[in-house]
C-alpha cells in the first residue's frame, strides 16, 4: 500500500482508498491486487497530470446558445467558441421590425462586425435544457452607421423576470461593452426582451445564454455587517461588474473553461507603490476538494498581488465604482503562492474599512498545504457602499515584525433587488416607468411573493403560462395549493364511490380573528415557526391546549375573496392520514389565516443533517417514506381530480409527535434567517429536486412528483442535501452522484454512517432501486407511486425479516437472503406497518418492483384506497 502513504494529493488519496477498500473483499488474492493497484495508481497519475495542466477540468454546458446578432457568417474566434449567424438564429427572434448593421473592419473581435437594430419591441426566446444558474452576456459595441447612430440609442432590457438593463444608453463608440449576468433559471423559456425608449431604438452585437455548473453559487455566504452566514444567495440573480485576477494578465475566454474573461488589477489599486506582484507556475496550484477549476482557472490562483514591503505594514486596497443602490456579492480568491513555509502567512481582509475576514490562515483552511486555493463569498449590503468599494488585504495589527497580505482574484456581482431589478428600481412585473411609490411597494411585495413562490419549488409553475399570469398565479392561495390535472396522466381508481366518503365537503373550523390573536399571543415574533414572502407562520394554542400552526397571509398579497374560498373547500376536501390537515381558516378584517394542524417534529431533513439531531434509524426512515408516499399516492389517485404535488421534497415532509410522516405544501423552514423576508424561503434545493422532463417538455404529470420523490429516497439513504455547491463538482448534485455510484455498485459508500451498519443490503438493495427507478430520465419509465410503494413496504419487511433474524438465530440463513431473488413474491402474515393506521388493509403479498404488473396491483390499489 505504498500508494496511499505518497499520493499526489489527499483527493486521490482518499479517493483510492475507499475504492481499495472497497474492492478489497472481493479481489482477496494479493497478486490481482497488486494488478490492480498499479492499474489505478497509473490511471491517476494520469488522470492528476491533465487536471493540474492550467485547470483544464471540462465542463460541457448543457444550454450553449451564441447569436452573433446580424451576421452573414460564423465568426471565427481565437476560443473557438461557434456563435450561430443571424439566419441560423432567426427561429428565436420575435420582432416587427429589424435591421442589420455592418462594418468591414477595426473592431476588436469579429463578433462585433455586425449588430441588430430594433426600432420596435423585439424578443429572443430560447428553449432551455436544463434549470439552474446561467451566463447571460450580451455584447454590445456602437458600429457606425449612416442610418442609425447607435450611440444615441436608449432601451431597456428584461429576461424574464429580472430586469436586466433600465433606459440603456452606450454613449461611446470606441470600447465594446460587456453586461454579464448570472441568472437563475426557474423556467424553461428563456425571453430576452428589448424595448426601445424614448422613441429611440435598441442593439445588440452578440448574445450568450449558456450553462453555469451548480457548483459556482452557493446558498451561503458571509454578511459584511454582522460576519455571519447570509443564506438565500440562490434566490437572487447577479451581473457580475468586475471580475479581477490580481496581478497577473488579462485571461480571456480562451484560458478560461467557462468563457470568463479576468481583468488585470493594477488600474483599480489605489497606490501602486504599496503593491507587488507575484507568480508561480500554474501546475503547482492543488485543488482541494472544495475547489475546482470551474470556480476559478489555475492561471488566476497562480498569480497575486502583495504587500511591497514585508517590513513596512499597509493595507493593498482596490476602489471599484458601483452602482450604490444595490447589494453587492464579493467573491474573494485566495492561493498562498508566496510562503516558503506553511503558517507564515496571517492578513486581514477588509471592506469599506469593516473587518471582512480577519487573521486570514490559508495553512490551516487549506490542510496544511501550500498552494491551495480557497475562496470566501461575503455579501456587502447597499447600505455599506459609501463612494463604492473598497478592498483591503493587511497585516494584522498587532503584528510589527515581517508580515503580508495577498489577493489573488476578486468577483463584485452585483444582486438583484427584492423587484428582481439589476438596473433602477423597477422590476419586470408592473410594467417600470409609471410607477409612483406607493405602487413600488407593492411590486415589492409581489416580488416577495414571488420570491416564496419560486423558492417553494421552481417546478411548480405551469410553465407554458405567460409571465402576464403570474398575477394570478401569485395569490395567496397558490403557494398552498397542489394543481390539478386532467384524468388522463393518471391511473384513477374506478371505485369512485368508496372514495366519497373519504371527502369531507365542510370547510374546516372558522376562528375570529380574536381567537387567532389570542392563541398565538397577538401574532407574537416569538411564536413565529416558519417564514416567507407570504407573511409568518405561527405556533398557537387554541381549544384546550392542542397546538396549532398558524398561517397569517401576508396583508399586502391581493386575494380575491371568492379565490380564497374556493381554495378553502379545495383544501378541505384533502383528507388523509399522511397529508397534513386543515383544521380551519378566518376571513376577517381582510385577513386570511388559514389553520393547520401542528406538525411538532418539523420537518424530515432536519433529522436526516444539518441540525445535528439523533439520527433515525434505517426502519423509521423507511416508515417516513412510506407515509409520505401513501399521502402522495393519495392525492394522485384518491382524489377525483388527481393531484400533482407539485414541490416534493424533504422539508415538505413535516414528522409529528410520533414522527408519522404527512406531506405539507409548504415549508416551515426553520432555517430562513429572520427579518430577510426579500430572501425567498428555500430557493436552495429546489433545483436539485426538479424533474429533467417535466423542464424540457413542459408538460406535468404525476411523474414530476415521482421524480422529486427518488431524490427525497435518495437524501434519506446518504443523510446529505440534493444540492451541495460545497462540494467537489461531480458530487454536487446529489442524484447524479447517487446514481454513478449505484451503476458502480457500490452504493454502500455512500449510505448515511448512521446507519450503514444495522442496513439490511437486500432492503438497501430494494430501496435503492427504487429510488433509481423515480429519477429515470423519462417519466414514462418511472414507477407510479403506488410502486413506488409496494417496493419501500417490501424494503422494509427486508429489514424487519433481518433484524429478526439476526435476533432469533444467527446461523441460519437468513429470510433476507432468501429474498433476494427480485422476482419473488414474498409472503408475510404480518402487516409490514403503521399497525394503528386505518388505511391498513395492508399488503398480504408484496411484489418486487421489477416484476410488477399494473393489474396485478390494481385490485391492491383499491383495498388500500378504499377505506
Ligand atoms: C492561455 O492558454 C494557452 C494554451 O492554451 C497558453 O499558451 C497561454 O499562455 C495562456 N494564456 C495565459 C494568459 O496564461
Ligand atoms: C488597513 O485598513 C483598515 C481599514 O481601513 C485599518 O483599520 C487598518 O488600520 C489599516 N492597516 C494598516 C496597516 O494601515
Amino acid at each position: 500500500m505504498e500508494i496511499e502513504k505518497n499520493p499526489r494529493n489527499s483527493e486521490t488519496g482518499r479517493f483510492l482508498s475507499s475504492i481499495l477498500s472497497s474492492l478489497s473483499p472481493p479481489f482477496s488474492s494479493s497478486s490481482t491486487m497488486t494488478i490492480l493497484l498499479v492499474l489505478l495508481l497509473l490511471f491517476f497519475n494520469v488522470f492528476e497530470s491533465c487536471s493540474a495542466v492550467s485547470g483544464a477540468v471540462s465542463f460541457t454546458p448543457e444550454d450553449n446558445i451564441l447569436i452573433d446578432c446580424g451576421a452573414g457568417s460564423r465568426p471565427e474566434l481565437p476560443d473557438g467558441r461557434e456563435f450561430k449567424t443571424d439566419k441560423e438564429a432567426s427561429d428565436y427572434l420575435k420582432t416587427k421590425n429589424d435591421v442589420r448593421v455592418s462594418v468591414s473592419a477595426h473592431v476588436p473581435s469579429p463578433i462585433y462586425l455586425n449588430a441588430k437594430v430594433f426600432p420596435e419591441e423585439a424578443t429572443y426566446s430560447f428553449s432551455l435544457k436544463r434549470p439552474g444558474y446561467h451566463w447571460v452576456r450580451l455584447h454590445f459595441f456602437a458600429l457606425k452607421d449612416n442610418r442609425y447612430d447607435l450611440r444615441r440609442s436608449t432601451f431597456s432590457v428584461t429576461a424574464n423576470r429580472y430586469a436586466l438593463l433600465h433606459n440603456f444608453k452606450i454613449n461611446n463608440n470606441s470600447i465594446p461593452i460587456l453586461k454579464e449576468y448570472l441568472l437563475n433559471m426557474t423556467d424553461p423559456t428563456f425571453t430576452l426582451k428589448f424595448e426601445p425608449m424614448n422613441n429611440s431604438f435598441a442593439f445588440i452585437n452578440a448574445i450568450e445564454v449558456v450553462s453555469a455548473p451548480d457548483s459556482l453559487i452557493a446558498d451561503e455566504g458571509t454578511s459584511l455587517l454582522s460576519v455571519d452566514r447570509f443564506s438565500g444567495l440562490t434566490g437572487h440573480g447577479y451581473q457580475v461588474v468586475y471580475r479581477v485576477n490580481m496581478g497577473g494578465p488579462l485571461i480571456t475566454s480562451k484560458n478560461d473553461t467557462l468563457g470568463r474573461t479576468w481583468i488585470p488589477d493594477a488600474a483599480f489599486l489605489e497606490d501602486k507603490n504599496l503593491a507587488k506582484e507575484a507568480s508561480t507556475s500554474v501546475n503547482s496550484i492543488r485543488y482541494p476538494l472544495a475547489v475546482t477549476p470551474l470556480i476559478a482557472p489555475a492561471i488566476v490562483y497562480s498569480t497575486l498581488t502583495e504587500m511591497a514591503d514585508v517590513h513596512v505594514p499597509a493595507n493593498v486596497s482596490w476602489k471599484f465604482d458601483v452602482d450604490k443602490a444595490f447589494d453587492y456579492l464579493l467573491r474573494l480568491h485566495f492561493c498562498d503562492i508566496v510562503s516558503k513555509a506553511l503558517n507564515d502567512l496571517y492578513f486581514n481582509v477588509y471592506i469599506n474599512a469593516k473587518m471582512a475576514i480577519s487573521g486570514l490562515d490559508l495553512s490551516s483552511l487549506s490542510g496544511s498545504r501550500l498552494a491551495v486555493p480557497y475562496y470566501k463569498d461575503i455579501v456587502v449590503n447597499a447600505s455599506f457602499l459609501g463612494d463604492g468599494i473598497k478592498v483591503q488585504v493587511g497585516p494584522l495589527n498587532h503584528i510589527n515584525w515581517k508580515s503580508n497580505a495577498i489577493l489573488n482574484g476578486l468577483e463584485v456581482m452585483k444582486m438583484s433587488n427584492s423587484a428582481d431589478s439589476l438596473d433602477g428600481e423597477h422590476g419586470v412585473v408592473g410594467g417600470g416607468s409609471e410607477l409612483s411609490h406607493n405602487d413600488t411597494v407593492i411590486v415589492i411585495g409581489f416580488a416577495m411573493a414571488l420570491g416564496a413562490f419560486v423558492g417553494l419549488g421552481a417546478m411548480v409553475y405551469k410553465w407554458r403560462k405567460r409571465p402576464q399570469d403570474w398575477h394570478k398565479r401569485n395569490s395567496f392561495s397558490n403557494w398552498l395549493l397542489p394543481l390539478h390535472v386532467g384524468h388522463n396522466n393518471i391511473p384513477l381508481n374506478k371505485g369512485s364511490g368508496s372514495q366519497k366518503s373519504n371527502l369531507c365537503s365542510g370547510l374546516g373550523r372558522r376562528f375570529t380573528l380574536a381567537e387567532l390573536q389570542e392563541a398565538t399571543n397577538n401574532f407574537d415574533s416569538s411564536a413565529i415557526i416558519g417564514v416567507g414572502g407570504f407573511g409568518n407562520v405561527y405556533l398557537g394554542t387554541i381549544g384546550e391546549g392542542t397546538r396549532v400552526a398558524v398561517k397569517r397571509g401576508n396583508p399586502q398579497s391581493e386575494q380575491g375573496i371568492n379565490e380564497f374560498q374556493t381554495e378553502l373547500q379545495m383544501l378541505s376536501k384533502l383528507r388523509h392520514r399522511h397529508l397534513v390537515s386543515l383544521i380551519g381558516y378566518c376571513k376577517e378584517n381582510d385577513e386570511m389565516i388559514l389553520v393547520y394542524e401542528y406538525m411538532s417534529n418539523g420537518p424530515y431533513r432536519d433529522h436526516l443533517y444539518g441540525k445535528n439531531l439523533p439520527p433515525l434509524s434505517w426502519k423509521q426512515r423507511l416508515q417516513i417514506c412510506i407515509g409520505a408516499a401513501r399521502g402522495l399516492h393519495y392525492l394522485h389517485t384518491g382524489t377525483a381530480q388527481g393531484i400533482i404535488h407539485r414541490d416534493v421534497k424533504t422539508t415538505n415532509i413535516l414528522l409529528d409527535d410520533a414522527f408519522v410522516a404527512k406531506v405539507a405544501d409548504f415549508g416551515l423552514s426553520k432555517d430562513t434567517p429572520m427579518g430577510q423576508t426579500h430572501i425567498s424561503t428555500a430557493v436552495k434545493g429546489s433545483f436539485g429536486y426538479l424533474d429533467p422532463e417535466y423542464f424540457r417538455s413542459q408538460q406535468l404529470t404525476e411523474k414530476s412528483d415521482v421524480y422529486s420523490f427518488g431524490v427525497v429516497l435518495l437524501e434519506t439513504l446518504c443523510a446529505r442535501p440534493a444540492i451541495n455547491p460545497q462540494l467537489p463538482r461531480e458530487q454536487v448534485n446529489l442524484a447524479d452522484w447517487a446514481r454513478q455510484w449505484k451503476r458502480k455498485g457500490l452504493l454502500e459508500k455512500v449510505v448515511d454512517p448512521h446507519i450503514a451498519g444495522s442496513i439490511n443490503p437486500e432492503s438497501m438493495k430494494k430501496f435503492a432501486n427504487a429510488a433509481e427507478k423515480c429519477l429515470a430520465e423519462d417519466g414514462v419509465d418511472r414507477p407510479s407511486m403506488g410502486d413506488v410503494l409496494w417496493n419501500l413496504e417490501y424494503a422494509l419487511q427486508l429489514q424487519e425479516a433481518f433484524t429478526e433474524g439476526k435476533m432469533e438465530d444467527e446461523s441460519k440463513p437468513s429470510e433476507a437472503s432468501t429474498a433476494s431473488q427480485p422476482s419473488i413474491l414474498v409472503s408475510s402474515a404480518s402487516p409490514p406497518i403503521d399497525n394503528n393506521q386505518e388505511d391498513n388493509k395492508g399488503p398480504g403479498e408484496v411484489q418486487a418492483i421489477d416484476d410488477h404488473s399494473e393489474n396485478a396491483m390494481f385490485a391492491q390499489f383499491q383495498s388500500l384506497n378504499g377505506r
